[in-house]
């Protein structure tokens, strides 16, 4: 597939107005984007488990409206006007609009909300940009009736990624893998795929309970962080590791090896952040609760030989990851020992997911 493939046909029929809502997860990543190019292409493959209950519920309504060289819509956070989200949303439509010819052609209102609290550092990009994607995709469905569940999942994951990278792994489930690799197949730079290859049972319905360990704003957004990849002295090493940490993932997957997992998952979050701090200007997102988080994570490993790991996004907050079956024995943990370090207590248990769904209106 190439980028042509996502240009439509010119549209026959006409749409007057209606209304179209998706669900949409975030996920987490296992091994890390981090870098990037224009138009929104990474630098290296990543791999990510899509969340469950973490995620952006978005209604489009649109209605038909004399084509104007401007793009017209309002957006709505909780029902309360959020003005501070057009520029992303007006550059997502820029970025999209070869690809949904019909945005000009409509006056849009973008109602959304998510079921995690807002500036929690949890990505919100992710799901709402994927869900917002989805409903252009179901509008565009309406225009091309015929489209196939694959082209739609593929355009709108192609879609999402414009609008935010991380946002193409939201579309569908369990493991997306996005930016090509000769070590999966079918791995492509402008859109999520499915982890074609077998996994281990040990990874199914596995946990990922989120420590809120810092929820403001962060100082160093992801896109100022993905362009400081350019010209940072460890960039060549570190895209090669994302490839080679792409292929080690394979037999650990297979063969339910929780050990590995943990390595390979803790080393590329370790990493990440020590991106960012050997970046120019260098930068901590880490703050003192998550290193005590991880310290006391690695020694209840030790003294218990439980299957404890965590991972990190561009921000404070901890994801602890673990099977389901060692559930009880880590929930107690992260609550007798672990909220402690959270702001306000606060923390919310997700496990994978499979993906976004179409809600009727
Ligand atoms: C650290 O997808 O938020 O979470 O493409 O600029 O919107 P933009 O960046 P974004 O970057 C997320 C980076 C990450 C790692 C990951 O999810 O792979």
């Amino acid at each position: 597939m190439t980028e042509q493939d996502f240009i439509p046909k010119p549209y026959t029929n006409t749409l007057k107005q209606g209304k179209v809502t998706w669900e949409s997860p975030s996920n987490i990543a296992l091994v890390k984007y981090w870098g990037k190019r224009d138009p929104q292409i990474p630098e290296n493959p990543s791999i990510s488990f899509t969340l469950s209950q973490c995620k952006t519920i978005t209604t489009l309504s649109y209605k038909q409206k004399e084509v104007t060289s401007d793009f017209s819509f309002d957006v709505f956070l909780d029902g309360e006007k959020k003005d501070a989200f057009k520029p992303k949303i007006e550059t997502f439509f820029k970025r999209v609009e070869q690809y949904v010819p019909f945005l000009k052609g409509f006056h849009f209102t973008i109602e959304t909300k998510n079921t995690f609290p807002h500036s929690s550092g949890i990505a919100s990009s992710a799901s709402g940009m994927s869900a917002l994607a989805l409903c252009l995709m179901s509008v565009e469905k309406l225009f091309n009736t015929d489209m196939s569940n694959t082209f739609f999942n593929q355009k709108a994951s192609f879609l999402a990624r414009l609008g935010s990278g991380s946002a193409c792994r939201s579309v569908e489930g369990d493991l997306i893998v996005w930016g090509h690799t000769k070590h999966v197949a079918e791995s492509s730079d402008l859109f999520g795929v499915k982890y074609p290859y077998a996994v281990h049972d040990n990874f199914k319905n596995y946990q990922d309970t989120i420590l809120l360990i810092d929820k403001g704003e962060k100082q160093v957004s992801s896109t100022v962080g993905h362009n400081l990849m350019h010209n940072h002295p460890y960039a060549a090493s570190r895209f090669q590791q994302a490839h080679d940490n792409l292929e080690k993932l394979k037999p650990i997957l297979e063969a339910g090896d929780l050990k590995g997992f943990i390595n390979l998952m803790e080393s590329e979050a370790l990493t990440l952040h020590a991106m960012m701090m050997t970046s120019n200007p260098y930068y901590i997102l880490m703050k003192p609760n998550t290193l005590e988080v991880i310290n006391r994570i690695w020694k209840f490993r030790e003294d218990t030989g439980l299957h404890i790991g965590f991972t990190l996004d561009a921000g404070a907050n901890v994801h602890i990851l673990y099977p389901e079956s060692e559930k009880v024995e880590i929930l107690n943990f992260i609550e007798n020992e672990l909220v402690a370090y959270c702001k306000n207590g606060e923390y919310i248990c997700d496990q994978i997911g499979f993906g976004a769904q179409e809600i009727n209106n």
